[in-house]
């Protein structure tokens, strides 16, 4: 029996991929390879063993995705495929809600369709939007402030109210805050397309010499050193989240949702000494306005998923750091050959 992972061949994907391998799981790939590379597909066998089957589709496009359902035993689903680019949402969000939104529902008929009862939802900790203190736990409101968070937040109530009506259906939620880092092997990593929204690929662009240096998005927030303070959590320690996350699935336990958090808050200058010193490399930066719709401080209390996942990120700053600057040190330029 299968494991689906839709959006398997990009950043967050790509590494649960290769978990998932070594946990014992057969993967199968979707992915319309819209902000991926076919070349992720070596990199996993180079490092598994392993080469996935692949097939190259949008889910929105139902028939394609219905025959993969049909000519393989699959058991569950792991949903990363989506848009992703809060800004880029914000001018195309008719585009990122028919996306986000559509590709899900056909895939959730999809899978209704062929008895596939167990499913892990990509979210992200934006659907807590400006929180009122922190560390962030579940139960804390909700509320979005761009398209792209409001179609996570979306997806949730959607996925709640199927798991409510759908005794049979099975579904972990993991709320994610803010992914950095990269496999040991430095063959696969971030690779955003153009200029990079994120902080992490940015300062590595930077300390690779594809850009100049990095623009600081405020210093006089409320936080020790004024500057934007987040959650920054290993993409490994994500992925071991969804191989746990995908375990919690075989006690049907309805619907679960967990932040997949350090618990450990990191403002922007903390992140770039600490990346100076991990590479040994300067980042020149520079103090300017802040960034329409940032907020001052998001990190979370993960203690929910240590305790029902026996779950907890393994690593530090450190090898965030290093591991990010070795996948760009080695692919200046990415996947391109
Ligand atoms: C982090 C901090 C910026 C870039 C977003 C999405 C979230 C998830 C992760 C998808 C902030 C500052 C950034 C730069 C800067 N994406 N910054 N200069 O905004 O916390 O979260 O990405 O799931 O859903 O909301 O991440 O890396 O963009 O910003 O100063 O060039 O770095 O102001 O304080 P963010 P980020």
């Amino acid at each position: 029996m299968a494991v689906l992972v839709t959006g398997g061949m990009g950043y967050i994907g790509s590494h649960t991929t290769i978990s998932l391998i070594e946990a014992g799981q057969e993967v199968i790939i979707v992915d319309d390879l819209s902000n991926s590379s076919v070349v992720v597909l070596n990199r996993i066998e180079a490092i598994t063993g392993v080469r996935p089957k692949f097939y190259e589709l949008n889910v929105m496009d139902e028939s394609a995705l219905t025959q993969v359902f049909s000519e393989n035993e699959i058991e569950s689903v792991i949903h990363f495929a989506a848009y992703k680019a809060v800004g880029e949402s914000v001018e195309k969000p008719l585009e990122y809600y028919t996306n986000n939104i559509v590709n899900t529902l056909t895939l959730l008929r999809v899978m209704k369709a062929h008895g596939v009862h167990k499913f892990v939802f990509s979210s992200s900790a934006t659907v807590y939007g400006d929180p009122h203190k922190c560390p962030i736990t579940e139960d804390f409101p909700l509320s979005t402030t761009n398209p792209y968070g409001s179609t996570k937040l979306m997806i949730e109530d959607m996925l709640r109210d199927i798991a409510k009506a759908d005794a049979t259906f099975n579904v972990a939620i993991l709320r994610y805050f803010n992914p950095v880092g990269a496999h040991k092997s430095g063959t696969i990593g971030e690779e955003p397309n153009g200029i990079p929204n994120n902080l992490m690929p940015y300062i590595t662009k930077v300390a690779v010499g594809k850009l100049s240096r990095l623009n600081v998005f405020g210093d006089d927030y409320p936080t020790h050193d004024g500057t934007g303070v987040r959650d920054y959590i290993h993409v490994v320690d994500l992925a071991d989240g969804h191989v746990k996350a995908l375990q919690k699935l075989d006690e049907l336990p309805g619907l679960v949702t967990y932040n997949l958090g350090t618990g450990n808050g990191l403002s922007v200058l903390d992140l770039v000494k600490a990346f100076s010193e991990a590479s040994g490399q300067e980042i020149p930066y520079q103090i300017v306005a802040r960034r329409a719709g940032d907020i001052a401080m998001c990190y979370a209390d993960a203690s929910l998923a240590n305790k029902e996942l026996g779950w907890t990120a393994k690593y530090g700053v450190k090898e965030m750091c290093e591991d990010s600057w070795r996948w760009q040190s080695n692919n200046p330029n990415g996947y391109e050959i």
